[in-house]
């Protein structure tokens, strides 16, 4: 049984055949989605997903390209959506310097306010890293945001960066690029990281994983980059995802 970690099942790549998705997902052994938030109508939309399907939870939260949409209104309305007891964090949130599709200063201010919101309310945070580690990993320092608990997600920086967000307790979720041909510091990251400390996502309807690269990506396809996952670390696909199954429930505090 797998934990998909990251999955936008809201997006309107699944508009035309969402509830199928959600069904092959089930069937091919996915027990749990948590559906974060990219934008305000996303985190939306993720809340009432969680509303109506079991074992799907949602995170809250504006991605680093849409702060140009915030402002103080949304950030109470986003605290206001965590009420709902499906809503197990904060995300995703961050820094993106890769796109740069908003201004830093203002990325910045807003990932900053969005880690205060999650530290008072004592939600984890999920964190979106594109080319600006240094700046990403001393905001998250200066907010001590790892009290409350951290997920890199897609995680593709250095298995040394890696390794010293594991060793301030945060986790290090791992997506379809895994399991591509150029994947070698993506590798070595899994190599390094304990197996205590590792997340699966699809992060779909992107990134994904062979043999079905190019495709739209779906939660059913988690399993590739749990296989790869497992075959790194030397162990098998059931253990693999029993192990990051179970990170994930402890990380986002889901008990049934
Ligand atoms: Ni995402």
């Amino acid at each position: 049984m797998f934990f998909d970690s990251h999955s936008h099942i809201d997006a309107s790549q699944f508009d035309n055949d969402r509830d199928l998705v959600i069904r092959r997902a089930t069937l091919n052994g996915v027990k749990y989605i948590l559906n974060p938030g990219a934008d305000f109508k996303s985190s939306v939309d993720a809340v009432a997903l969680a509303e109506v399907n079991d074992f799907i939870y949602a995170a809250v939260g504006v991605h680093p390209h849409d702060v140009e949409t915030m402002d103080e209104e949304m950030l109470l309305a986003l605290e206001k959506m965590t009420e709902n007891s499906k809503v197990k964090a904060i995300g995703e949130i961050g820094l993106d310097y890769y796109r740069d599709l908003s201004p830093r200063e203002l990325q910045k201010k807003w990932f900053r306010k969005q880690l205060q919101l999650a530290k008072r309310l004592r939600l984890p945070v999920i964190i979106h890293d594109r080319d600006a580690n240094e700046d990403v990993f001393n905001i998250l320092k200066e907010e001590k945001s790892f009290e409350t608990g951290v997920l890199m997600h897609c995680y593709s920086g250095s298995k040394e960066l890696a390794m010293q967000y594991v060793k301030l307790g945060a986790y290090i979720s791992v997506a379809g690029p895994v399991t591509y041909k150029n994947a070698r510091k993506t590798v070595e990251v899994v190599e390094a990281v304990p197996i205590d400390r590792l997340m699966i996502e699809t992060d779909a309807p992107y990134l994904t994983p062979e043999p079905n690269r190019g495709k739209r990506n779906e939660p059913m396809f988690v399993k590739h980059t749990c296989q790869r996952m497992a075959d790194i670390k030397g162990i098998s696909l059931e253990e693999m995802a029993q192990a990051t199954l179970n990170n994930a429930k402890s990380f986002f505090k889901i008990t049934d």
